[in-house]
């Protein structure tokens, strides 16, 4: 995630405007600092410690040094910043605890945190940041439990505290917070459902809750949410049945949910909503016949489809063939008892990069030349617990390729 560092950050002072570069700033000549603001200022370029003497710049409303190399702890001369709005300390190396006298900075509304080494619990008197729109505290080493001390930001518009060590369950003080639209909770070991109130997070249009240990049924709270249009919920334990009206949920573009112990049939609504473009349902329990439901609504928006390794029975349905925009297709494990498996009716998905179809459990063989040959752009093909024939040997008709990684939304942690 720390990838390259091509930096410049930019400190609007009042009067004094500088650009930070990594190895050379500059302090255009024609606006002039405060002797103090000049030295707080000078002191950025000594080491890489975030210089305690900023706390002096107090006519400050924005301190973006985000993208850097500053490690040490964060100062908590921070505090004398009184009017600051915004402070970005985002993807450097800052070390030790988050210091509580932060929640002092009662004009914040931006506060991003995330992608660096932080650690020890979240303050409480961030609770009192009552301004604060948007909160980052992402891929940091937070420990311990989300506080009701926080429910009274009721501002948020934007929290993400993914990738850290925090545990417990889910405030249902979350519930508050009813103009977020983006939350991500990922990566921690948060346990216990999505709490009902969830439900009145009604601009919530993104919910990354997945490699937690959650549990529960589906939250059907969450049907609500209308403008939801990233749901993941891999990769936790749920179970019991998918809701058959989850098409309540009309503008959902990746709907995840691989990895839990979802049992059942798939309901056809699912494939009703006109946005859906990425579905991930593999490694859960789901059973019965797959069934698209009806043909004339099957969303043709679908590019990534993931049902492998279900209990899913039967044949696969004709109304496949309407996916023609699909670049990835995980059938694997549909237990076909037998049946004929005719692979022409998968010979409409012309764009199919990565085609999993392992162990049908079909006594049909399947013809690598004819599927090499018919579908162009194929990277990945897993073949396996099959009767394949190759009728001739041709260069095309090399050993099946591997077949892995499902497509992540644009939800880089902390950002
Ligand atoms: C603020 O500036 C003064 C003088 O420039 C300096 O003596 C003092 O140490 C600074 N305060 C902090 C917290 O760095
Ligand atoms: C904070 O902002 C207010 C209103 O703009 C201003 O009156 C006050 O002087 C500022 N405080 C500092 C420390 O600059
Ligand atoms: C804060 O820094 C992060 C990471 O560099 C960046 O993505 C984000 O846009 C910045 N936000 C603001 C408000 O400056
Ligand atoms: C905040 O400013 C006051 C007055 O200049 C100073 O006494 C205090 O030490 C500063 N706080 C911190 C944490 O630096
Ligand atoms: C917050 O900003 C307002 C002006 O926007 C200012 O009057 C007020 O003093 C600031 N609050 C603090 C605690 O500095
Ligand atoms: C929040 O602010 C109030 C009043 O300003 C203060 O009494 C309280 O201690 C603060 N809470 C925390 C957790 O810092
Ligand atoms: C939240 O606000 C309510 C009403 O103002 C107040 O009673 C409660 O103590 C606040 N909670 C926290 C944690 O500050
Ligand atoms: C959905 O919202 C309505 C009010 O808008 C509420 O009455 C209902 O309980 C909510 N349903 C769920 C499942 O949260
Ligand atoms: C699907 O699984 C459920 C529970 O796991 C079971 O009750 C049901 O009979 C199964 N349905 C089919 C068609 O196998
Ligand atoms: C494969 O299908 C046959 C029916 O042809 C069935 O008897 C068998 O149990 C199936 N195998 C598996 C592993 O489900
Ligand atoms: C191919 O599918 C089988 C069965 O689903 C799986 O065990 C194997 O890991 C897959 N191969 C690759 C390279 O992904
Ligand atoms: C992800 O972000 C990149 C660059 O910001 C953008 O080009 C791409 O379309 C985005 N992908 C999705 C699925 O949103």
């Amino acid at each position: 995630m720390k990838g390259s560092v091509k930096s410049i950050s930019l400190i609007p002072i009042s009067f004094c405007f500088l650009f930070l570069f990594r190895d050379e700033f500059v302090v255009p000549a024609r606006h002039s600092c405060h002797p103090e603001q000049r030295e707080a200022i000078l002191e950025l370029k000594n080491d890489g410690n975030v210089p305690s003497s900023l706390g002096n710049l107090s006519k400050l409303t924005t301190l973006d040094l985000s993208n850097n190399d500053f490690n040490g702890e964060i100062p908590s001369s921070l505090e004398n910043i009184s009017n600051l709005t915004i402070l970005n300390l985002s993807r450097n190396r800052l070390l030790g605890k988050i210091p509580p006298s932060l929640g002092k900075l009662s004009n914040l509304t931006t506060l991003h945190l995330s992608q660096n080494k932080l650690i020890g619990k979240i303050p409480s008197s961030l609770g009192n940041l009552s301004h604060l729109t948007h909160l980052t505290l992402g891929a940091n080493r937070l420990v311990g439990e989300i506080l009701s001390s926080l429910e009274n930001l009721s501002h948020l518009t934007f929290l993400s505290i993914c990738e850290n060590d925090l545990s417990g369950e889910i405030p249902s003080s979350f519930g508050n917070f009813s103009r977020l639209t983006f939350l991500d909770i990922s990566a921690n070991g948060f346990v216990g459902e999505i709490p009902p109130s969830f439900g009145r997070l009604k601009h919530l249009t993104t919910l990354s809750a997945e490699d937690n240990n959650l549990s529960g049924n589906f939250p059907v709270t969450l049907l609500n949410l209308t403008k939801l249009f990233v749901l993941s919920l891999d990769d936790n334990q749920f179970t019991g049945m998918l809701p058959p009206n989850i098409s309540s949920l009309s503008n959902l573009e990746f709907f995840y949910i691989r990895g839990n112990a979802f049992i059942g049939t798939l309901p056809s609504s699912l494939f009703t909503i006109p946005s859906l473009t990425y579905v991930d349902l593999v490694d859960n329990q789901l059973n019965g016949t797959l069934d698209f439901g009806n043909v004339s609504l099957l969303s043709s928006k679908i590019i990534d489809l993931r049902l492998g390794n279900n209990n899913f029975m039967g044949s696969i349905p004709r109304s496949i063939s309407k996916l023609v925009n699909l670049f990835a297709l995980d059938l694997s494990h549909l237990n076909t008892q037998g049946s004929v498996f005719g692979l022409s009716i998968l010979w409409n998905l012309k764009s199919l990069t990565d085609l999993d179809i392992s162990y049908l459990n079909t006594t049909t063989a399947i013809d690598l030349n004819a599927l090499l040959s018919r579908f162009k752009w194929l990277n990945n093909l897993n073949l396996t617990g099959n009767h394949v024939t190759v009728e001739d040997r041709s260069a095309d008709a090399e050993s099946p390729l591997s077949f892995q990684s499902s497509y992540e939304p644009n939800t880089t942690c902390g950002d």
